[in-house]
């Protein structure tokens, strides 16, 4: 066959309230659907605390961890499933490495985020980094089901 797209992974993507604040969504789904993956769902919400302590576990202690909770409560996001076989480390690479500043041009960060001074990087998009913390993400982003 031309494509096999049957082993379906399946991985959470956010765009932040930076990307949503500057009307980046569009460029943002646009890149994901051009690249071949499909939405599955997708939702506005503004996060709730609770959401984003589960979210963001790994990270609860680090320096940047109150700064970033701040910023994501600021506004509304996008939640995303995306589908496709690879795309949890596929949209990772779309996305770029999570410092703005270094990240690759031609990549959703490299080309439409930067620094702006404070202690947390606003870069527009978030991706799971492996099969467990999609799943995990998926339920807390979309506790209904898809
Ligand atoms: P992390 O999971 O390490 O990055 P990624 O989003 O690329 O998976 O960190 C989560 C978010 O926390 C990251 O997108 C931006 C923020 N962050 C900082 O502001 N400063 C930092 O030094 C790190 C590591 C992350
Ligand atoms: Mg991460």
């Amino acid at each position: 066959p031309a494509q096999n797209d049957d082993q379906v992974e399946r991985s959470l993507v956010l765009v932040k309230p930076d990307g949503y604040r500057r009307g980046l969504t569009g460029e943002v789904l646009s890149r994901i659907e051009a690249k071949g993956y499909r939405l599955a769902a997708l939702s506005v919400v503004e996060a709730t605390p609770e959401q984003l302590a589960a979210h963001y576990a790994e990270h609860e202690g680090k320096p940047f961890y109150e700064p970033l909770v701040e910023f994501m409560s600021s506004g509304p996001l996008v939640a995303a499933v995306i589908e496709g076989h690879g795309c949890i480390t596929g949209f990772r690479t779309i996305a770029g490495t999570t410092d703005p500043t270094t990240a690759a041009p031609g990549s959703i960060r490299g080309d439409l985020a930067r620094d702006w001074g404070l202690t947390v990087q606003q870069n527009i998009v978030h991706g799971s980094d492996s099969p467990e913390s999609a799943a995990r993400e998926i339920a807390i982003w979309f506790p209904n089901g898809l």
